[in-house]
């Protein structure tokens, strides 16, 4: 854990867990300061699939859109939703999150229609996989999402209920939940790493606060508890490194995976406007949504 924290201080940015690493690459993970724009889009969600290919869930215009690497181009493909907001199964309203599986299987929050849709590949429709389709506070039912994390070897669901101040756990086309934490004030995110821990994103005040809580406890050790002007979310990268977003801040941190729950945090990309979602291709590039600026922009790994 010193070795992971302290490379960091040394690089001035970001380190991969040695510990952790599945490749012969080194330990030290390094990005360029200065981010490219990759994708105008003022979307809320981001995902890169297995293939490299980016998601974007485009809140504002209803639908998901993919674009290819390695210049990630316009106008890129709609794979999800016609762009009318509605509640059939060919639309969506408001998707403000996606995961994609390894065989291209969309799993989708639709905000707006409160339920979790799943898109298998080339579909032209989904099916709800979790939810209503109608708010509610129920262990059947939820509010508004704006971060999910899909176990698809458990399929189950981890649903960030923002408006009832919980996180629910859902068994793919379950009626009900199986699990729920509640008193996460304005949980904005979810992530589980490889062994079951599950980190959360809340607000209260508009402070943002990161909890990581053993599997199945509902008390949470603190990652993030103070400096931190509102976040919209966190992601785990492949070696279980966590990295938040500081979305007042216009910056992220990244928090080693080996001393967790560690609240000793590095800034690795800083700049931003508002960022609101986070992800990285298969050769650790950042990807970083800022919602404000319009952009997605990528942080080169050096
Ligand atoms: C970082 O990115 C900038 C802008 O694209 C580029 O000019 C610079 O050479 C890059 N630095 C490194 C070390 O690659
Ligand atoms: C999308 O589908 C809905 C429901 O079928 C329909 O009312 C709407 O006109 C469609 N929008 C477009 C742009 O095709
Ligand atoms: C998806 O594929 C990647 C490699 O392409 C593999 O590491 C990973 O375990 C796969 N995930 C699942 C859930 O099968
Ligand atoms: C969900 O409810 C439906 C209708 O009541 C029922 O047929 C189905 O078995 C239930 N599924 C589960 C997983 O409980
Ligand atoms: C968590 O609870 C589930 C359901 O009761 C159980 O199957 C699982 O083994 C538990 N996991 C751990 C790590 O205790
Ligand atoms: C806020 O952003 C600045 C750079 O813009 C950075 O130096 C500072 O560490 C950030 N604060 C936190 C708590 O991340």
């Amino acid at each position: 854990m010193i070795v992971c924290v302290s490379l960091a201080i040394a690089l001035g940015v970001v380190v991969g867990d040695i510990n952790k690493k599945n490749s012969n690459s080194e330990g030290g993970i390094q990005w360029n300061a200065t981010s490219q724009r990759v994708q105008y889009n003022v979307g809320y969600g981001l995902y890169i699939d297995r293939n490299d290919r980016l998601y974007i869930c485009d809140f504002p215009n209803d639908h998901i859109q993919r674009f290819s690497p390695p210049s990630y181009t316009s106008p890129g493909t709609t794979v999800a939703g016609n762009g009318t907001f509605a509640s059939t199964p060919g639309t969506l309203n408001a998707p403000s999150c996606v995961y994609v599986d390894n065989s291209s299987n969309m799993y989708i929050a639709d905000a707006n229609n409160y339920r979790i849709q799943l898109w298998l590949a080339g579909a032209s429709s989904g099916t709800t996989i979790a939810g209503t389709g109608v708010y509610g506070s129920t262990a059947s039912s939820f509010g508004d999402i704006y971060g999910m994390f899909v176990d698809t070897t458990n399929r189950q669901i981890y649903v960030a209920d923002y408006r009832n101040n919980r996180m629910m756990i859902w068994p793919f086309f379950g009626n009900a939940s199986t699990f729920i934490i509640t008193g996460i004030n304005q949980i904005m995110d979810v992530q589980v790493d490889a062994a079951g821990y599950v980190y959360t994103a809340s607000n209260t005040a508009g402070v943002g606060s990161v909890l990581r809580y053993p599997p199945n406890s509902t008390t949470g050790g603190i990652v993030v508890a103070s400096g931190f002007t509102f976040t919209e979310g966190i992601r785990l990268d492949f070696y279980g490194n966590l990295y938040v977003l500081n979305s007042g801040n216009g910056s992220i941190q990244m928090f080693c995976a080996s001393s967790m729950p560690s609240s000793h945090g590095v800034v690795v990309a800083s700049g931003l406007s508002y960022p609101v979602d986070i992800t990285f291709d298969s050769n650790m590039n950042l990807f970083v949504l800022d919602l404000t600026a319009g952009w997605v922009v990528k942080f080169a790994k050096l």
